[in-house]
């Protein structure tokens, strides 16, 4: 199967790792890709928010499949114009897409669909901006409708903040605080069988102890060894599947990968956020842990012939990665800076820790940033503890001036096994 990844973040790393592992993959390409998918897979250029060139290309490699990682191309109905040229695409229409594209869509959705989630409201004006506040109380909750990069959602004490973050959308959600841990769950869907993937935890805020601002994520683990074990079976069954249900019964049917981001508060689960995407960077933990080879599930998603796959198959291992960040990120951050220790963790460390790139490129003999999230440090291991352990003895060797990374990632969760 010759396969081809759109994209060029961690994600499309540990995707493009995973499907290189695949004996039934013969050919992997992906378009942009960074200077770490380039080692195992073949790199074109592309503008990925091109749907016509994203098809132009797919059909010039003769792709098997087309696997749309981020979620820009796909609300900008990137995986559309691939189905049009009659090549399997893993990946929603821009229109299911919107389940991400707008949380006020997605809010739409779950009351249609009887899926718990925050109380809400959807507000235009300042007089509606008020009113929210003033009937949720602190902490505020604001989130900007539209795609926003992960700088749409404020959370705070702060009245004034939270009102002068909704005055600056054109359409805001202002729901309800959830108190609890969140949890990222991921499915498999070709928009009737929906396949669960294993739950992982992300760490949003920059600094250790969950302070500073939010950014795209720091870290993650998998499993969760304090989640309760019927959580994947709830969730299928209240969450994932009557969404899947409810988007193919208004005639946008939901094919790709479905992420249900979640708080376990006192009175359930409930949904806080939908995705049209892998997760980054729970995805570097989920897959390492996958023992399924992915192509043929991607696949099967795309020519909606799930239900013919067995359930997947997951190693014992527990994974962590740590995101090792620019200077001065997630404000503007600082690029372009070099990259030592990649040569020596491949070296020492692999395969049970490894290295996989967010935004890099390649500059002659030398790698350097190129974004805000710059690397992933990847590890498995027997438990937690042990993943942990080598991720961070990996993050050890990696040189990049001025950046940034947590050290308490599944810190807690290692604890208790
Ligand atoms: P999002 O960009 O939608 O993933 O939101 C970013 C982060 O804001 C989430 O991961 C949560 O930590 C937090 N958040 C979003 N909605 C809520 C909510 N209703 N209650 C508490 N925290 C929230
Ligand atoms: N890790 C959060 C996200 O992918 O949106």
């Amino acid at each position: 199967m010759k396969v081809l990844v759109i994209g060029g973040g961690a994600r499309e790393h540990a995707l493009c790792r995973s499907l290189s592992l695949d004996p039934d993959v013969n050919a992997l390409y992906c378009a942009p890709g960074n200077a770490g998918i380039a080692e195992v897979a073949e790199l074109r250029p592309v503008d990925a928010l091109d749907g016509e060139a994203v098809a132009r290309l797919a059909t010039e490699l003769r792709a098997d499949l087309v696997v749309v990682g981020p979620e820009a191309p796909l609300v900008a109905g990137v995986a559309d114009a691939v189905r049009a040229a009659g090549i399997p695409v893993f990946g929603p229409s821009g229109e299911a897409a919107q389940l991400e594209g707008s949380k006020a869509f997605a809010k739409d959705v779950m009351a249609a669909a009887g899926v718990p989630t925050a109380r809400s409201y959807v507000c235009t004006t300042p007089e509606e901006v008020d009113e929210a506040l003033d009937a949720f109380g602190a902490p505020y909750v604001v989130k900007d409708d539209g795609l926003a990069a992960g700088k749409g959602v404020v959370v705070t004490e702060d009245r004034a903040a939270a009102r002068a973050h909704a005055l600056g959308c054109d359409r805001v959600v202002i729901e309800e605080f959830l108190d609890g841990p969140e949890v990222s769950l991921f499915a498999i869907t070709d928009g009737v069988t929906v396949l669960p993937l294993q739950p992982a935890q992300d760490f949003k805020r920059a600094l250790d102890g969950d302070e500073g601002p939010n950014t795209g994520g720091m870290g993650a683990y998998s499993p969760l060894p304090w989640a309760d074990p019927k959580l994947v079976d709830e969730v299928m069954a209240s969450v994932l599947q009557p969404t899947v249900d409810e988007l193919r019964h208004r005639g946008t049917p939901f094919s790709g990968l479905l992420y249900a981001g979640l708080a376990i508060t006192s009175r359930g689960v409930r949904v806080i956020e939908f995705n049209a995407r892998f997760g980054d960077p729970e995805t570097q933990v989920v897959l390492a842990r996958l023992r399924t080879p992915l192509a043929g599930v991607l696949l099967s998603s795309a020519n909606g012939t799930l239900d013919a796959e067995p359930p997947l198959s997951w190693r014992e291992d527990a994974a962590v990665t740590v995101v090792i960040a620019s200077h001065n990120y997630p404000e503007t951050p600082r690029t372009g800076d070099p990259i030592t220790g990649l040569a020596e963790v491949a070296e020492q460390d692999a395969p049970e820790a490894y290295v996989l790139h967010a935004g890099t490129r390649r500059e002659g003999d030398a790698v350097v940033s190129a974004g805000g999230r710059v690397l992933s440090v990847t590890a498995t291991g027997s438990d937690l503890a042990e993943a942990r352990t080598r991720a961070y003895k990996a993050v050890a060797r990696i040189g990049l001036d001025g950046s940034q990374y947590r050290t308490d990632i599944a810190a807690k969760a290692a604890e208790r096994g």
